[in-house]
């Protein structure tokens, strides 16, 4: 029992947490959420007075002597006028405010998607290398939207919905109390009912989104590997894990439409029961000459204003649960920690201090464990490099070379000990962070390409870099040979979808982009491993000479790089010991 509290109390504290970030989105768009109850309760008050304009209407062609209507018109003509200008006027009314809510939901959404975009890109690679590329589109894509759905339909559908139920509840009581009472009834029934409700769709919600996550990163891990499925006759593995998702994902949306359809139906028995017991009474009502038709109509008309309303009321929770679960998930995103820029004007000093003088990268008893791992990666360990230095990390794969890599790049920060940038000259050294990725320039393990040109791609970490500079570094990665025989030369398309490189010539041209970034510093991850032996030693032979005043800093398993390293690291057992 105590521990059913406790659950409970866990997923109800979840969900009041959550509705607060929803109601802090709200604040932030208050004007769009009082534009739209604004729009919601006009369309209301139409409604209720095209209720009681055929209410007239009725009683004026029936000739009810009754004349208890509202609305005092003269003649049928008034009515008839009153009704054709009302159905225009609506009419119009909802095309204007079908415009302004597109324009609200299309700038909320957007910008929504930025804000978690930038939270996510901003947020520590450890962390962020924990998503797979499907879940997160998804979180991008469907929570969001189902988020700023919420942040600007619920509150204005709640006020709205609130306000019919009152207006129409005033009327009938204006004209019959008994019937407003009866009416009534529904409103204990249906609340317990919600709250029970609320639980038990919450848990719901949070499996959906995570059945539709594992989908979408299984059909981009798919999309991503087609190659390797067909070569390897894994197409029908693939269809059938597919199929096998998707039963996993209909089951469960299925549980929930029986849940709630056994809840809904529920209701409306409810409901219902009430209406005829409403219905039954306005009859008596008539037959008793209490009231007239047109007031039986409007009776009738306005019992299921008040049930629609109260359903619309009702119905929110579901609305509500859904995006609680969705903004978690986005609560989540927004989280993660984040990459520090705090020591920026410091790395800028120190950037300016240093220009062309000589640096030490180093790494002192550093010790790292990757998140949520029972070992160390790196421990104790030690390295140091200086200008001139062209460094080679070998050793076993898995053994740390690549976290080495991280570590100086701050994509990951030391457990323990400390990774410095130092200049002896100015006599100043600076620990690494984000701030001193300046410099640096990295070729990734993997082909990092982006789908545009070769130009664009290369211009991403130079912006102002001229056609004349992006030939010299393609001719220094031995790349500008088969570049020059595209068609379009170096604004051939390259990365997903773009024309096919192969690994090798990928390689070269990751080797470009990098030496264009002119840092002081760079790190070669395996990116001479897809070349031939003769292309290899003619781009080491290159980089050989292109960095001379820099630091090079290669990671490999091959002997050819060892002859244009002065010094060699062997990176195993979590240790990193010098050889040469
Ligand atoms: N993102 C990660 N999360 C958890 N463990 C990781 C991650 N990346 C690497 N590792 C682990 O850290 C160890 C060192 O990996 P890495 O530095 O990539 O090796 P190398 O580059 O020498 O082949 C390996 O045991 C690997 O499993
Ligand atoms: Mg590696």
């Amino acid at each position: 029992m105590v521990k059913y509290m406790k659950l409970r109390d866990k997923n109800l504290n979840e969900i009041t947490r959550e509705l607060k970030n929803i109601l802090a989105l709200a604040k932030k768009y208050w004007v769009s959420v009082v534009v739209f109850t604004a729009m919601a309760l006009f369309s209301t008050v139409f409604g209720i007075l095209a209720s009681l304009v055929s209410q007239s209407l009725i009683d004026i062609v029936t000739g009810s002597s009754k004349g208890d209507s509202i609305l005092n018109f003269d003649s049928i003509y008034g009515v008839i006028g009153a009704a054709i200008a009302f159905s225009a006027f609506k009419i119009i009314f909802n095309a204007v405010c079908g415009r302004i809510s597109e324009k609200i939901k299309i700038k909320i959404n957007t910008e929504m998607t930025a804000e978690i975009f930038d939270s996510f890109i901003c947020s520590n690679w450890e962390y962020t290398s924990l998503y797979s590329s499907g879940d997160i589109l998804n979180r991008f894509n469907n929570d969001v939207s189902t988020v700023s759905g919420s942040v600007i339909g619920i509150f204005p559908t709640f006020v709205s919905k609130a306000f019919q139920f009152l207006a129409a509840f005033g009327v009938v009581f204006y004209y019959d109390k008994t019937m407003a009472l009866i009416a009534l009834i529904t409103v204990p029934l249906l609340l317990v009912c919600s709250r029970f409700l609320m639980k038990k769709m919450h848990s719901y919600a949070k499996e959906l989104k995570k059945v539709n996550s594992k989908l979408m990163a299984f059909n981009s891990d798919a999309l991503l590997n087609m190659q390797y499925l067909k070569s390897f006759g894994l197409v029908s593995v693939f269809c059938m894990k597919l199929r096998r998702l998707q039963r996993e994902y209909i089951k469960l949306n299925l549980d929930y439409n029986k849940f709630s359809l056994i809840v809904t139906s529920i209701m409306s028995f409810v409901t219902q029961m009430v209406t005829y017991a409403c219905f039954g009474w306005g009859v008596y009502r008539l037959w008793t000459n209490a009231i007239s038709i047109g007031t039986l109509v409007l009776f009738i008309q306005l019992y299921g204003m008040l049930s629609s309303s109260f359903s619309s009321i009702i119905g929110i929770v579901p609305t509500l649960i859904n995006s609680v679960a969705a903004s978690e998930r986005l609560t989540e995103i927004r989280n993660l920690p984040k990459d520090d820029d705090l020591n920026e004007p410091e790395a800028m000093d120190f950037y300016e201090s240093v220009a062309g003088k000589n640096l030490e990268v180093s790494l002192k008893n550093v010790t790292f464990r990757y998140h949520g791992e029972e070992e160390d990666a790196l421990k104790n360990v030690a390295f140091t490099a200086k200008t001139g230095d062209f460094v080679a990390l070998t050793g076993p794969s898995g053994e740390g070379k690549t976290t080495i890599l991280r570590l100086l790049l701050a994509l990951i920060a030391p457990g323990s000990g400390i990774v410095s940038l130092k200049c002896e000259e100015a006599g100043e050294t600076i620990s690494v962070s984000p701030a001193t990725r300046r410099f640096f320039s990295y070729v990734p393990q993997k082909n990092t390409m982006f789908s545009d040109t070769l130009a664009e791609n290369m211009r991403l970490v130079k912006p102002d870099a001229t056609d004349e500079e992006i030939e010299n570094a393609l001719k220094i990665a031995c790349a500008y040979d088969f570049v020059k025989k595209e068609k379009d030369g170096i604004y051939c398309r390259v990365g997903d979808g773009g024309t096919g490189f192969s690994e090798g010539q990928m390689q070269r041209l990751s080797i470009a982009r990098a030496l264009l970034r002119d840092a002081p510093v760079v790190l070669f991850d395996e990116a001479t491993s897809a070349l031939d032996i003769d292309t290899e030693q003619r781009v080491l032979q290159n980089l050989a000479e292109w960095g001379k005043n820099r630091i090079c800093i290669f990671t490999t398993h091959r002997t050819s790089v060892f002859e244009v390293c002065n010094r060699a690291y062997i990176v195993s057992g979590a240790d990193c010991a010098p050889v040469m």
